[in-house]
């Protein structure tokens, strides 16, 4: 054999069966010219990325944002130094998000030991130690068997998840969330994102007290809503809790500018405001509408188009649909808003019953949701770029806190929490889903070659959620093109993928 057809073997046997390079010549049909993605978060972006992998160097991808690219992860400067406002921690687990870092030559931003204790409104119920075996013990003898319930079942759903990695690399895509969901847990995972996070661990045997005071916290500070929110994005949530987290050296939002550049993207700075369908017999296309404060009305027709922001009416993408019959149904429910202020000033130590600030051993301060409290966590940060002799500064100095609150803080809010403080910045988010004002997940396929992204966040929204739909979003939009529609929506793929190797 030779050398050629033997490395053609290999590649036969070893590459997924869906790369560009295989080109469009066993197709009628021309490749895309065009296609537009709305919005340049980590979701928009990593669609480009992905797009430009199947659809090979030839394609324009126009990528739109009437923001700042990176969206939702965004920094804020603080005496010349940044820290993250929107999305902050990612999993070690997350690989889409782990091979962007690798591909565009991030660092890992060390992470910089603290401890978190929980606050019920009058004290802290639940104080993290220096001893981690001593924090074991507690969580026993506090909550006994619920502990390591807990662990194991998302452990289990964290190990189904991944399955998605294999099947995206064998460029099996899903025309759905639930399909996607199946694929990876079966109904079990759909039945997740229906049944209330509460209401799963109940049954599973994990104590009310258990939830009341762990469960509970971890869910106000990452979704800002309490346990009622669906088992599935609670688990999401849960295993964000874990150990083994890290974040981008330079602030998260440089993994949305990176891919831009490595999709070789163009970026256009304008605010989409219309999408119309142009029909030509069976054959359809989409023109975009778009404007700035820099020009004029403008517009361009595509081929492809994903939209990767919410469509929900309170993010206000403000994009409407002209032309399509019938009509592109809206998009329910509505995002929960989380306001991040970033305060650089004096913790008010005696708030949490530190009278002597120096004793005061914490850096993260959770909160039970029972007090009806007007913040959802307060914690001391770091910037986004650490040096060799970063030391975080201790409680009785000025130090850099993030604080999520419903609302935007009072002043008098803010005279509670704080001593005194120099400066705050505060965002406010229309953060992610209001979880449970709508069950239904959103399409994914809005129309023959229009596609939407966000849909997923109603399973749970993070960083690694909006990574994973662009890549099926890509792999769906290719197959689709391509007509390899055996690649669709495939079920059993465990097995399948087993007979492929
Ligand atoms: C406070 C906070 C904390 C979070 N913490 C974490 C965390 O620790 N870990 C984690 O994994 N996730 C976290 N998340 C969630 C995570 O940030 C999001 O799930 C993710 O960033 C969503 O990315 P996206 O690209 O899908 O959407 P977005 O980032 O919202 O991107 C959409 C983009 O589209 C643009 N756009 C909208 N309409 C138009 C239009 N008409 N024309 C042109 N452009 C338009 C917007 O300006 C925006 O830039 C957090 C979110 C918030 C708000
Ligand atoms: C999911 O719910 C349906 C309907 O209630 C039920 O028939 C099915 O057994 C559930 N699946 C799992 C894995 O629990
Ligand atoms: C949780 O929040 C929802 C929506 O805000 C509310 O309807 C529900 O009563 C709350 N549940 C609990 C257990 O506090
Ligand atoms: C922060 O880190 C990023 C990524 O490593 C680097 O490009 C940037 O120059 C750094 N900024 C500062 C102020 O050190
Ligand atoms: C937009 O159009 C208006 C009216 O035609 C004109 O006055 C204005 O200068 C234009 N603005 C830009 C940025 O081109
Ligand atoms: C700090 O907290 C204490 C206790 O809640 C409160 O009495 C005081 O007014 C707060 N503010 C300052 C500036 O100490």
């Amino acid at each position: 054999m030779s050398l050629c057809v033997l490395i053609a073997f290999f590649y036969l046997i070893c590459a997924p069966p869906t790369l560009a390079d295989s080109g469009f010549d066993h197709l009628d049909g021309a490749p895309p010219s065009k296609i537009a993605i709305i919005g340049a978060g980590i979701g928009g972006t990593a669609t480009a990325h992905f797009l430009r992998q199947h659809f090979g160097p030839e394609v324009a991808i126009d990528v739109f944002e009437k923001g700042v690219v990176g969206g939702r992860l965004a920094t804020v400067t603080v005496n010349n130094q940044d820290y993250e406002s929107g999305g902050s921690i990612i999993h070690s687990l997350n690989l889409h998000m782990q091979d962007f870092m690798k591909q565009l030559g991030l660092k890992y931003r060390k992470s910089i030991a603290g401890k978190t204790a929980v606050f019920n409104g009058k004290e802290f119920i639940l104080e993290e130690t220096d001893w981690y075996l001593l924090d074991l013990f507690r969580l026993w003898w506090r909550y006994g068997i619920s502990f390591i319930r807990l662990q194991m079942w998302v452990e289990e759903i964290m190990e189904k998840f991944m399955r998605i990695y294999k099947y995206q690399a064998h460029g099996y895509a899903f025309t759905s969330v639930d399909e996607l969901l199946h694929s990876l847990g079966g109904s079990g995972f759909l039945n997740m994102t229906r049944r209330s996070l509460s209401d799963y661990l109940l049954e599973l045997g994990v104590s009310q007290r258990f939830i009341d005071e762990v469960v509970a916290p971890v869910m106000w500070v990452n979704y800002g809503q309490n346990v009622s929110i669906p088992a599935f994005v609670g688990a999401v949530s849960l295993a964000g809790a874990q150990a083994n987290l890290w974040a981008v050296e330079g602030g998260n939002k440089l993994v949305a500018s990176g891919l831009l550049k490595l999709a070789k993207a163009n970026l256009i700075q304008a605010q989409v405001n219309t999408v119309s369908l142009l029909s030509n017999g069976d054959a359809h296309q989409y023109k975009l509408s778009y404007s700035s404060t820099t020009f004029n009305g403008s517009d361009d027709v595509y081929d492809i188009v994903v939209i990767a922001t919410p469509l929900q009416k309170n993010v206000k993408a403000d994009i409407s649909f002209e032309g399509f019959e019938p009509q592109l149904p809206d998009i329910p429910g509505s995002y929960h808003q989380t306001v991040a202020s970033i305060i650089h000033g004096y913790l008010n130590c005696s708030y949490f019953g530190f009278s002597d600030p120096k004793l005061f051993p914490f850096t993260s301060v959770l909160t039970t949701g029972a007090a009806d409290l007007f913040f959802n966590s307060v914690a001391s940060i770091c910037p986004v770029n650490i040096t060799a002799s970063f030391r975080r500064k201790q409680p009785h100095e000025a130090r850099v806190y993030k604080v999520f609150s419903p609302e935007p803080l009072e002043r008098n809010e803010l005279k509670t929490l704080f001593k005194s403080y120099y400066s705050v910045q505060v965002t406010e988010w229309q953060a992610y889903p209001q979880y449970g004002s709508s069950q239904e997940m959103p399409p994914m396929i809005l129309h023959d070659n229009l596609y939407y992204l966000n849909g997923i966040e109603w399973a749970a929204s993070a960083m690694e959620m909006s990574s994973v739909a662009a890549k099926n979003i890509a792999l769906l939009a290719y197959h689709r093109w391509t007509r390899q529609l055996e690649m669709i929506d495939q079920k059993d793929l465990m097995h399948k993928i087993k007979m492929e190797l």
